[in-house]
């Protein structure tokens, strides 16, 4: 939510350097954006509303900092878009997250605000302890430690050739080049520059002027930085030929399936190497999260609970924490996030922890703020996700939940070993099943003109296909725009029935298994009986299926707790090509970020 940029060094291209970052950071917002770039005593500064067009300037600078806007506080205007400045455009700011006590502040320091940001108060302040005649960095220190909130934010004066990165709840990473240091929100935009790179923690204060130096907002001492070095490459944030990031990512699933599993199976069984958390210790998990992953706690719960019967609560992270949930040292916390940096989901880690709950947890970007905060975590392979709607980072959940599964069946001796391998060798063939619904595309895009004339869809799915249904629908309307509904199929008859006809298309997944494929039959007889139009994700060979219903993509035939990460395939590539047909921004769709920073 909100992307920051900046670069201080040897070229003389800052400003450049900083809006190539930047776009590479617009997954996060991209309602507007801005730079400031310093050249001796003097800062260009531009703001726009819109997307980062492909601008190049001539402005020759060796420090600048830019931001990628996703509006919390204040319209969308050129005003409102980051940097902000103090009055006399001394001290100018890029701020990522939410500083609760504006007002206050104002009335207290007698400011004057022109913008109806909140981040606005960052240089004010910042300029108003200047005025009293404390340093930059004395000033930025003074004024953090009056900030509610949550920030990441990069500063520059007109007085001197310094850059200042301060962390407080949101996430900022410092990258270490050759002669150059940079600031980002995220690893990928860093990547063709370096690999080396500091994870900066809450209240760090990085001050780069000839040296760098790391201390504490509240304290003086200088911290050795813990350098890490990234293994992702710079074509994993690129396209590599793809018109999307959400096609190409969609088309890695097989890949970041193998990885995700690779080094986790040994002779056939998991093995999950948990470092601190103890999986016999607990009686129950409670799954957080939001969006996707906690479309992927559902496909959890089913399978923890069906296998290794342990039982599990799903919760909304953004609810979990406002109403004073159970949890006891019975209760394992796991939460998922693909980003490791979603605000929800790591304000209830952090509510579970004040009450003394463990947290284990599956992520996707690695030394995130979920991560580090967890007792243990598990990282899903699935390299950068770029692309505003999850689709790699949801079947490597998956998978991971999988493992998981079979580990806890293990502890708990709820099946014997035999079927614990079993289930190993049949998650191992997933990814050469996923290669041939892969290439289903063809027929998927012919149901997909279908589709793109409708306004509204419903999909259907029960047992371990609702939360499928869930994600499908999901996916429809963050890309395409079409509203869309996902049900259990069996709960259609008590409302949405009303709304079936033959505008209503409805999407059902109805793979064969022993416990509710009849009933999801019936159920499909009753959509036609009432004049609607039904697409099947059906089970290879299912002719039964075929005759019943209008349009029907097919699936191989798996082990039922595998057939998730099969049938979301063409419900993915269903809606990348309605929302192509509709020429929608796929990558961008609008008011959505990818990682969602604020509460
Ligand atoms: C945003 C993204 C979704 C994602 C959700 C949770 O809403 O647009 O794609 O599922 O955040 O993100 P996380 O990084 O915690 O999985």
């Amino acid at each position: 939510m909100c992307g920051i940029f900046g670069y201080k060094g040897i070229s003389s291209d800052a400003t450049n350097i900083v809006l190539n970052g930047l776009k590479k950071l617009e997954y996060r917002g991209y309602d507007s954006w801005g730079f400031a770039s310093f050249q001796e005593g003097k800062i260009k500064i531009k703001k726009e509303i819109g997307r980062i067009p492909n601008y190049s300037t001539d402005f020759t600078s060796h420090l600048s900092i830019g931001h990628t806007r996703w509006a919390t506080h204040g319209q969308v205007t050129a005003n409102n878009a980051h940097p902000h400045t103090s009055k006399d455009k001394k001290v100018v700011a890029v701020h990522n997250g939410i500083i609760e006590n504006v007002s206050e502040l104002v009335e207290k320091y007698k400011l004057e605000k022109e913008t109806e940001t909140d981040s606005e108060i960052i240089p004010l302040l910042i300029n108003h302890f200047m005025d009293e005649g404390y340093s930059f960095v004395n000033a930025t220190k003074k004024a953090c430690l009056q900030f509610n909130g949550s920030y990441a934010i990069a500063l520059i004066n007109k007085d001197s050739e310094e850059l200042i990165a301060v962390k407080m709840g949101s996430p900022i990473i410092l990258g270490i080049g050759e002669n150059e240091f940079l600031l980002s929100s995220d690893i990928p935009a860093l990547l063709e520059h370096t690999n080396k790179v500091v994870y900066l923690e809450d209240k760090d204060f990085v001050h780069i002027n000839k040296h760098i130096s790391i201390s504490k907002i509240d304290s003086e001492t200088k911290i050795i930085p813990d350098i890490k070095t990234i293994s992702w490459n710079a074509d994993s944030a690129e396209k590599e030929g793809y018109d999307h990031f959400m096609l190409k990512e969609i088309f890695q699933q097989p890949s970041s399936i193998r990885k995700t599993l690779d080094g986790l199976v040994e002779n056939g069984f998991p093995s999950l190497n948990l470092k601190k958390i103890h999986l016999e210790d607990f009686k129950r998990i409670t799954i957080l999260g939001c969006g996707t992953s906690w479309h992927s706690g559902l496909v959890g719960k089913f399978l923890i609970e069906s296998l290794a019967r342990i039982p599990v609560d799903v919760e909304y992270a953004s609810e979990f924490r406002y109403r004073n949930p159970i949890i006891d040292k019975d209760t394992l916390i796991l939460a998922i996030s693909q980003s490791g940096e979603t605000a929800d989901t790591l304000a209830a880690l952090r509510e579970a922890k004040r009450r003394g709950a463990s947290v284990l947890s599956i992520c996707n970007v690695v030394e995130s703020s979920i991560a580090r905060e967890s007792d243990d975590i598990l990282y899903t392979r699935a390299g950068p996700e770029i692309g505003v709607a999850s689709t790699k980072a949801f079947t490597t959940q998956v998978t991971m939940l999988y493992l998981l599964t079979a580990q806890l069946v293990l502890k708990n001796k709820s099946l014997s070993e035999n079927k614990v391998k079993e289930m190993i060798v049949d998650i191992k063939k997933i990814p050469e099943l996923i290669e041939l619904v892969l290439k289903e595309e063809k027929n998927i895009k012919v149901l997909a003109n279908k589709l793109s004339k409708k306004n509204n869809a419903l999909y259907l799915g029960r047992g371990i296909q609702f939360p499928i249904a869930l994600e499908g629908a999901l996916k429809l309307k963050e890309v395409s725009y079409i509203h869309a509904e996902g049900y259990p199929a069996a709960e259609m008859k008590h409302g949405p029935i009303a709304l079936i006809d033959k505008n209503m298309p409805c999407v059902v997944i109805a793979t064969k298994d022993i416990l509710t494929y009849d009933k999801i039959l019936s159920n499909i007889q009753e959509i036609k009986a009432r004049g609607g139009e039904v697409i099947a994700i059906g089970t290879k060979g299912d002719f039964k299926l075929k005759e019943l219903v209008d349009d029907i993509i097919y699936v191989p035939e798996t082990r039922y707790s595998l057939t998730p990460l099969l049938s979301i395939i063409p419900l993915q590539i269903l809606s990348y090509h309605v929302a192509l047909l509709r020429s929608c921004d796929i990558d961008k769709p609008r008011n959505l970020a990818k990682s969602v920073t604020v509460e």
